[in-house]
C-alpha cells in the first residue's frame, strides 16, 4: 500500500505524539510574533499528545503565552458532556493547564449546530483581523487532525453538505456520519487549508482501511485537506499496516 505522499510511520502512540509534539514546537518557533494559532484535533487519537504537552517533558517548551487553541470541530452536546472535544481537550491538558483562559477558543454549542457555527466563524474572523482569509496570511500555524473510519475528518464525513462547503470557514452538520451520531460543528476546507503546517495523527488498526482507500486514491474528506505547507501524515505501525 503506498501511503499518502508526507507520511512518516512510527512505533506506537507514544511515539507519534512525541513526533507530533516536536513539529508543533518547531511550528511555534517559526513564528516570532505575539501570537500563535494552533487548531486541535477532537476524537481520542491527539488524547496522549495533549497530555505530553503539559507534562515534564513539553510543558516549559510550549510559549503558552503566545499560542492560541481553537477546535478543529466539536459535538453539539453541553461542555461536560463525555462526547465533547472541549471536555477531551480540557481533561487531557489537565485541569491545572498553563492554557490562558482566553487563550482557549471553543465551539459554542449551546445554541445549535448553525448558531455555533456562525458564531465561531466569527471567533476565527475577530483573530484573523479581517473578513476573508487571504493565501499568504494563513490562519493557523498549524491544523492537527484525525482520521475515521469512513474517511473523514474533522466533521467533514463523506458525502456530507458540510464537505462541500466551499465559501463558509464554519459549517453545521446536522448529521454525523460516524457515531457519536450527534449534531456538529466543523471547520470547513477552506479554514483547514489556512494553515502553515497540517499534521494528521493515525493510530490503530482500525484505520487501515481507511488509509488504504485513501493510498488507492479514493475521494475521501481526508485526502482532499490542503495548507500552505505540506500536508505531513503520522502513522503508527498498526495503522500503516
Ligand atoms: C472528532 C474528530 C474526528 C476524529 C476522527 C478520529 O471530533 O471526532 O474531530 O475527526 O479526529 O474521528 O477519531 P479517533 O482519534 O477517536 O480515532
Amino acid at each position: 500500500m503506498s501511503l499518502p505522499t508526507g507520511t512518516h510511520v512510527l512505533p506506537d502512540m507514544e511515539a507519534v505524539a512525541r513526533e507530533a509534539a516536536e513539529r508543533l514546537i518547531v511550528a511555534c518557533g517559526e513564528n516570532r510574533s505575539e501570537r500563535i494559532a494552533i487548531c486541535l484535533s477532537g476524537g481520542s487519537t491527539p488524547k496522549t499528545l495533549y497530555g505530553l504537552l503539559a507534562g515534564p517533558d513539553y510543558a516549559t517548551r510550549v510559549p503558552w503565552e503566545r499560542v492560541h487553541w481553537f477546535f478543529g470541530d466539536d459535538r453539539v452536546v453541553p461542555w461536560d458532556d463525555a462526547r465533547s472535544n472541549v471536555r477531551m481537550v480540557r481533561e487531557a491538558f489537565g485541569h491545572g493547564s498553563r492554557i490562558p483562559a482566553t487563550h482557549l477558543h471553543f465551539i459554542p454549542s449551546d445554541e445549535g449546530a448553525e448558531a455555533g457555527a456562525r458564531a465561531y466563524e466569527r471567533t476565527l474572523l475577530d483573530y484573523y483581523g479581517g473578513d476573508t482569509l487571504v493565501p499568504d496570511r494563513p490562519l493557523f500555524d498549524l491544523v492537527l487532525l484525525g482520521l475515521g473510519e469512513d474517511g473523514h475528518t474533522a466533521s467533514l464525513f463523506p458525502g456530507k453538505p458540510a464537505s462541500d462547503e466551499t465559501r463558509r470557514l464554519v459549517a453545521p452538520v446536522p448529521e454525523a456520519g460516524l457515531a457519536p451520531f450527534v449534531p456538529r460543528i466543523t471547520l470547513t476546507f477552506p479554514a483547514l487549508a489556512s494553515s502553515r503546517h497540517v499534521l494528521f495523527l493515525v493510530t490503530g488498526a482500525g484505520k487501515r482501511a481507511a488509509l488504504a482507500r485513501l493510498a488507492a486514491g479514493d475521494d475521501l474528506p481526508a485526502g482532499r485537506v490542503t495548507g500552505a505547507g505540506k500536508v505531513a501524515w503520522l502513522l503508527d505501525e498498526a495503522a500503516a499496516g
